[in-house]
């Protein structure tokens, strides 16, 4: 219901402010220490509303009841958790990164350990609430929305770090998905500012590891007309945009950006470098593991021309034969 919606919105505002105010503080000069190591500076944690989490058990719990939120709307929204006593914070020691959704509204908080001696996972994400669904949520899609819409244009990465990196270095329209693969939902945000349908692209940018390439064309295999408009970009090494600014600067991930691949081709491509094509059972390995993908384009012109150029991947002069193969399946 409304109200209630009002009430998770209101306390996930008190609580950006807060941790916002607490990176301030001595605690956090490990959190400011981790964002200066990797090139951002105070205003670049301002303008992306960064924040710390006391490492108590309760801090933000206490703030938020002398705000006069209720114990149950502190543990809808997910800011707090059912501890032996009452409830406790959700996120304790950590650097938080609050999530927006289109409107502006911060409806979670991504949080990033800052010690090894900490447990719990690298990256603690809020839970599903009545406000934040991981498959809805885009973050950075407050401050990229307007040039995705413009430019017709977006920049899919990895992580929190990672659309920072992009903005500050010139790619305002980079987004990441939180602690989840990049779905159908995603896809519905992107469509309706993606207006000119015809220019649109989509470019993801993954660390290089193959999970996320499996990820982006499992995204779109029901969803063809946006894989036509999907690019893909693998910076060199591994290296993730934010890795990327640091080691080669701002230039760097504008290039990786530009240098994108579109992603049938990306995947063949993929496809063929795990073979030895210099050999007909290598040919015939990746014609094999290679046929289905091209065979899965629905538009007959594009999947035509898609099997020509894995002939000229595979180094297969019969060009007619590749063309067939694909067609048998
Ligand atoms: N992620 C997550 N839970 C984890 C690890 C990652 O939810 N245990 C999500 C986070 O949204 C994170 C993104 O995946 O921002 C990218 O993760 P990864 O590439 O592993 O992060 P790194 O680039 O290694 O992280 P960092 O630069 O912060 O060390
Ligand atoms: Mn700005
Ligand atoms: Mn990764
Ligand atoms: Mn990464
Ligand atoms: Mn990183």
């Amino acid at each position: 219901q409304q109200g209630e919606r009002t009430r998770l919105v209101e306390a996930h505002k008190v609580a950006a402010k807060f941790y916002a105010e607490q990176l301030d503080g001595a605690e956090a000069e490990i959190g400011r220490a981790f964002l200066a190591g990797r090139g951002f500076d105070q205003a670049a944690a301002r303008h992306f509303g960064v924040g710390y989490s006391p490492a108590g058990w309760d801090h933000l719990t206490r703030f938020l009841r002398g705000r006069g939120f209720t114990d149950k709307e502190l543990i809808l929204s997910g800011l707090s958790q059912d501890g032996r006593r009452g409830p406790i914070d959700r996120f304790r020691g950590r650097l938080m990164w609050p999530i927006r959704d289109i409107t502006g509204d911060v409806v979670g908080f991504g949080a990033r350990k800052l010690r090894d001696d900490d447990n719990g996972p690298k990256y603690l994400n809020t839970p599903e609430t009545p406000i934040y669904r991981k498959s809805h949520v885009l973050y950075g899609i407050d401050l990229a929305k307007k040039d995705i819409a413009k430019g017709n244009r977006a920049v899919v990465v990895e992580g929190y770090t990672d659309v920072m990196a992009c903005h500050l270095a010139g790619v305002t329209t980079a987004i990441a998905t939180c602690g989840t693969a990049f779905g159908g939902e995603h896809v519905k945000i992107l469509r309706r500012l993606l207006m000119d349908n015809s220019r649109a692209k989509v470019i993801f940018t993954f660390d290089g590891d193959a999970a996320g390439q499996r990820a982006a064309l499992r995204a779109f295999e029901d969803d063809q007309k946006f894989a036509a408009h999907t690019n893909i970009a693998v910076s060199p090494g591994g290296m993730d945009p934010c890795d990327l600014r640091l080691d080669k600067g701002d230039d760097a991930v504008r290039q990786l950006i530009e240098e994108s691949t579109p992603l049938f081709e990306f995947a063949l491509r993929s496809v063929v470098a795990r073979h030895d094509v210099d050999t007909p059972e290598g040919q015939a390995a990746a014609l094999e593991e290679a046929a289905p993908i091209v065979a899965h384009i629905k538009d007959s012109s594009i999947r035509h021309q898609y099997a020509v150029r894995l002939a000229g991947l595979l180094g297969i002069l019969d060009t007619q034969f590749v063309v067939m193969r694909v067609g048998q399946l």
